[in-house]
């Protein structure tokens, strides 16, 4: 029997490494990406039969395209993608700059894109495959102190929506994750009651059990989610007067 082979991308820390950690424990042999080769040596440490380090810089096409090779030439076929890497930067009109907006647009968007673009052509000859993006609630509506991470996540919902209808019906599975308040090192400085975040162990049990089920949207915790769900349904001018009066401040 062939093993069952993960890339995860933004594996190094956080929801990432929580992730890889847990698909290890059910088998899964995970090939780790990030771009600090000792912070995924770490994690690999722990699991060294199952956590193998293949440490990339996602805003590199080609570079992405040779990941994906070596991985499938030294572990076999990747069944299952979870394109995960991602960086915020907080911005609101204050300190708003077109480099900030392209930066993260470079890893969050066109990192997904460089990475999606070798993996689709391998799901596609084999007919099967496994497709998981992480986005964000952010990514529902604008969201105050965020204008430009919210952007990027709202492209990936997007982004794998059009994908998931692209390739209905085709063995291709294709998800998206959309997580609310995870403590990890990315919202380590942001300001918000802890009673409503998680822990990236907890996250990733729920992201592992989205991954096994039929669901288009994994979300966690649902009560966060559902917190950024609903206003999100409301007509734009009420969303944007409650959004600026409600939501924090920078
Ligand atoms: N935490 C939350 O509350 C939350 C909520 C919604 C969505 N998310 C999303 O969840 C994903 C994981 O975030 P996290 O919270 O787990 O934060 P994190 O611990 O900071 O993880 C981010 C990961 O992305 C990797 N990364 C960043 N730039 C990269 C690049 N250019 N190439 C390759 N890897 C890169 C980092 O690896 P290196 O440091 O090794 O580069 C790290 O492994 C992100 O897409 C984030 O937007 C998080």
């Amino acid at each position: 029997m062939t093993q069952k082979v993960a890339w995860i991308t933004g594996g190094s820390s956080g929801i990432g490494a929580a992730t890889a950690q847990r698909l290890a424990k059910e088998g899964w042999v995970v090939a780790v990406t990030g771009t600090s080769p000792g912070k995924i040596e770490v994690l690999c440490d722990k699991d060294p039969k199952f956590l193998k380090s293949y440490p990339g810089d996602v805003t590199k096409p080609k570079l992405m395209a040779e990941l994906v090779e070596t991985i499938e030439q030294d572990l076999g076929p990747i069944q299952l993608a979870l394109l995960n890497a991602g960086i915020l930067v907080e911005d609101g009109v204050e300190n708003f700059t077109a480099a900030t907006l392209k930066k993260q647009f470079d890893v969050n968007v066109l990192g997904v894109g460089n990475c999606l673009e070798p993996i689709l052509k391998k799901f596609q000859d084999r007919r099967y495959g496994h497709i998981a993006i992480t986005a964000s609630v952010a990514g529902y509506r604008g969201v105050k102190g965020m204008m430009s991470y919210g952007a990027t996540k709202a492209a990936l919902i997007n982004l794998a929506e059009g994908l998931a209808i692209e390739t209905e019906g085709s063995g291709i599975k294709v998800q998206v994750i959309c997580p609310g308040m995870i403590n990890t090192p990315m919202t380590k400085d942001l300001e918000f009651p802890k009673k409503f975040s998680m822990e990236p162990e907890a996250a990733a049990e729920k992201l592992v059990a989205g991954l096994k089920s039929r669901v288009f949207e994994i979300i966690f915790p649902w009560h966060f989610c559902l917190a950024m769900k609903l206003p999100a349904l409301l007509p734009h001018r009420l969303y944007i007067w409650l959004a600026h009066k409600y939501f924090r401040k920078l």
